[in-house]
């Protein structure tokens, strides 16, 4: 028997960082919208635990236990007192390493994977602890929609979403890897008042409302400069897009992915078709939200 689970990918229509705390940890708002890209996980019994992937970026995958798929078996198991004894397949369709939870997805994805396979009877409230020692962003790709994640992101409140957003990603040539970005946001603020982080209620009414133009004047992300510091072509992106009629252009968490929120469909596979056309990213797709989160399929 196997069980397969697919999990959404997220971008982040607020992302407000406050300043780096005792444990290296940031305080964040942090506005997670999930879209409709997917990764898959399928757990089936096996004598050992392995982890297989494949897709497009699947050879940037690591498939030892720091794979985040791998640790959730494990910390389920260990929960449960019982060995982490299963093949998990990760069909990937999320961009490695792109600040669209890509890894977190994977690793909400094997827990309720494993939890359905093993049936060992732990709670959401359970599942949901794991997910957040597994990594901040992991707890949102187990419930998915809209949620506003306080903490270091990992404590959610659900957020109503009155409408479909229509969403253009381009993914950029490499990775960027996500403490590097926050230290580069702690080198560009250094000696800097930081506020607390609070979450925007010109954001949280735009996604209440569906309202499209409303969302793109009022989303943000204070990572976005220490992603472009790090990555200047990323610009030239982020400028392709918006003169293609994109709403509002950002970096999604803490990048190299670039996100374009438009308003329909149409304008989408337009302005998909300029990012294209560019020649400013590796690969281009399309999405909507809010995505459901894990589901078992
Ligand atoms: O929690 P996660 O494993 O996804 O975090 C990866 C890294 O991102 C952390 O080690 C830390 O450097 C940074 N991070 C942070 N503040 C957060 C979330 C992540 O500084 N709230």
């Amino acid at each position: 028997m196997s069980v397969t689970v697919r999990v959404p990918a997220k971008v982040n229509v607020q992302l407000a960082v406050g300043a780096a705390r005792p444990d290296g940890f940031h305080d964040l708002a942090n506005v997670f919208l999930a879209v409709g890209l997917y990764d898959e996980v399928t757990v089936t019994p096996a004598e050992e635990l392995r982890v297989t992937c494949e897709g497009p970026d699947a050879g940037q995958v690591p498939l030892d236990e720091t794979n985040l798929a791998a640790r959730a078996a494990i910390a389920l198991a260990r929960r449960a007192g019982i060995e982490p004894a299963v093949h998990l397949h990760i069909a990937k369709d999320i961009p490695v390493a792109g600040g669209m939870a890509g890894g977190s997805a994977d690793g909400a994805g094997a827990l309720l994977a494993c939890e359905t396979l093993w049936n060992t009877g732990a709670t959401r409230e359970e599942l949901l602890d794991i997910c957040a020692e597994l990594g901040s962003d992991v707890p949102f790709s187990l419930v998915g929609g809209a949620a506003l994640g306080v903490g270091r992101g990992e404590r959610l409140t659900p957020l109503e979403v009155g409408g479909t957003f229509h969403w253009v990603f381009a993914m950029a040539e490499r990775g960027l890897s996500t403490p590097a970005v926050f230290r580069e946001f702690d080198r560009l603020t250094a000696g800097r008042d930081i506020p607390e982080p609070t979450a925007s209620d010109d954001v949280l009414d735009a996604l209440a409302k569906g309202d499209p133009d409303a969302l793109a004047a009022a989303a943000t992300n204070d990572l976005q400069p220490a992603a472009l510091s790090l990555y200047p072509d990323l610009t030239a992106t982020l400028a392709a897009g918006r003169s293609a009629g994109a709403l509002t252009a950002l970096v999604s968490g803490s990048g190299p992915t670039t996100a374009f929120l438009v308003r329909d469909a149409a304008s989408a596979d337009e302005v998909a078709e300029a990012l294209r056309a560019s020649g400013t990213c590796r690969s281009v797709r399309v999405a909507s939200g809010a995505a459901p989160g894990a589901t078992a399929i």
